[in-house]
């Protein structure tokens, strides 16, 4: 029997497979990451690179014991005389905070911008846009409490998207109070929902004694219609004066700056660490419940990892597949994949080492390639245009003879004689036209 991949994981194609989507397609993430990369290290950030498996502790601290994440989704890693503490990371802040810990990243300038991206792994239900091996591209930025950064990091998340050519997206904005608003919220929220314990779930009526703020985040339809009639006050009323000052200052730079967002006074998010700002991407041809990106502030994190001193943070991360649906749901054409700029064939048996040799001594410039049998004119050219070559050049004894070569121009059409040492340079001088790479720089 065959081994298929296991259930809520892809496999990331080459372009021109059969059954190819944008959220398979290899050269679709390598955009979507390098587009990150432009706007993320034009405002200063770093990249950064965590392992994808971590002390399991890491993330029940971090992200939370309370959350579906710890609770339901971990995929525990196992080897042979292990004790089974680690665990395949389900989100990218706990490990960066705890990186930045480790390693005395505190003695950089702060504040500190960091940016990563990778997979992510979470045990949960499968469907459209819900994966258990995902990818996400995080941003992160520590040692400053201040809105500017908040603002700033808001900002940008929209201008990565819009420079992908995303359009219909819309962020919403709240806040999640300091820690005693919390406190206050939760103690409101117990109160409204202890008299009515038989209309909630069995999930939420646990929620109800560990953290009751996760109630407001349930898919259940039965919390869904109790929520409706009690008319839940949302947590924006209960916010302190700091917290409260805090976010009409990010939204005042937001404001100032333009960027499109609305006020959502019910965001909770999925993670225990946020604190003040918190907020939410949305698109509408993904799903109303499914999130492209989401993001907040997480002062009190660094401390719950062990560290003595409060380390301020705030960071998003969006989930690549998501996005790439997205970019489909708007019919957004990516660039695409340029071939080689050259394409060497010979035409006989005895010169086909050749034709690689002057395809090879092309490759420090530009990619070229070469077939690996010798070839009749018309099957070179046919190979050539599959492979969306630029040029190609055939090679029979007497171009060997003369040390010239006959290069076509496939997109125009024109025909040149040029000397083979001066191969390079004539290539140098044409690759400029050439359409924009959506491959990765290395
Ligand atoms: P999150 O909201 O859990 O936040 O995930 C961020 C994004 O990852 C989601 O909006 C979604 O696009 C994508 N995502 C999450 N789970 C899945 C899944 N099962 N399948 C496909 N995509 C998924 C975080 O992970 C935080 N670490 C973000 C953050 C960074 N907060 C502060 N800094």
């Amino acid at each position: 029997m065959a081994i298929n991949r296991p259930k809520g994981t892809q496999d990331h194609l080459p372009d021109g497979s059969p059954k190819l989507s944008l959220d398979t397609r290899a050269s679709a993430f390598a955009f979507v990451r390098e587009t990150a990369r432009r706007v993320l290290e034009r405002a200063g950030a770093q990249f950064t690179d965590t392992p994808l498996f971590e002390e399991a502790e890491l993330v029940q601290r971090g992200v939370g014991g309370s959350t579906d994440i710890v609770r339901k989704e971990m995929f525990t890693v196992y080897y042979f005389g292990d004790h089974g503490g680690f665990i395949l990371r389900p989100e990218g802040t706990a490990g960066l905070v705890r990186s930045y810990l480790q390693n005395g990243l505190k003695q950089l300038p702060a504040p500190l911008k960091l940016w990563t991206h990778g997979p992510m792994f979470r045990a949960e239900n499968v469907q459209k846009g819900r994966l258990r091996q995902f990818h996400q591209v995080d941003y992160e930025v520590l040692g400053s409490a201040d809105a500017l950064v908040d603002a700033e990091a808001i900002a940008l998340m929209t201008e990565v998207v819009q420079a992908l050519g995303v359009q219909k997206v819309k962020v919403k904005l709240g806040s999640i109070g300091d820690p005693e608003d919390r406190e206050a919220y939760n103690a409101y929220l117990r109160g409204l929902f202890t008299p009515h314990l038989e209309a909630l779930s069995d999930d939420s009526r646990d929620r109800l004694t560990r953290n009751p703020m996760r109630i407001l985040d349930s898919k259940s339809a039965q919390d869904q219609e109790l929520m409706g009639t009690l008319g839940v006050r949302p947590m924006l009323d209960f916010l302190g004066e700091g917290a409260r000052a805090h976010f009409e200052q990010v939204r005042g730079y937001l404001d100032a700056w333009g960027v499109n967002y609305d006020v959502d006074p019910s965001i909770v998010r999925g993670l225990d660490y946020y604190r003040r700002t918190a907020w939410e991407l949305h698109h509408e041809g993904v799903g109303a419940k499914s999130a492209l990106g989401g993001g907040g502030r997480y002062d009190g994190l660094a401390q719950e990892l062990g560290s003595k001193e409060t380390v301020p943070g705030i960071g998003w991360a969006f989930g690549i597949e998501r996005l790439l649906l997205a970019l489909e749901a708007e019919g957004v054409q990516l660039p695409a994949t340029p071939g080689p700029l050259l394409y060497v064939a010979a035409l006989d048996e005895v010169n086909v080492g050749y034709a690689a040799s002057v395809a090879r001594q092309v490759r420090t410039l530009a990619r070229a390639e070469f077939a690996y049998r010798a070839m009749k004119p018309a099957a070179a050219f046919r190979d050539a245009e599959r492979r969306g070559a630029r040029f190609v050049a055939l090679i029979g004894s007497q171009e060997v003879g003369q040390g010239t070569l006959s290069l076509k121009d496939l997109q125009t059409g024109e025909q040149h004689t040029v000397v083979t040492r001066d191969l390079q340079s004539f290539l140098g001088a044409q690759q400029s036209s050439t359409s924009p790479s959506m491959q990765e720089q290395p």
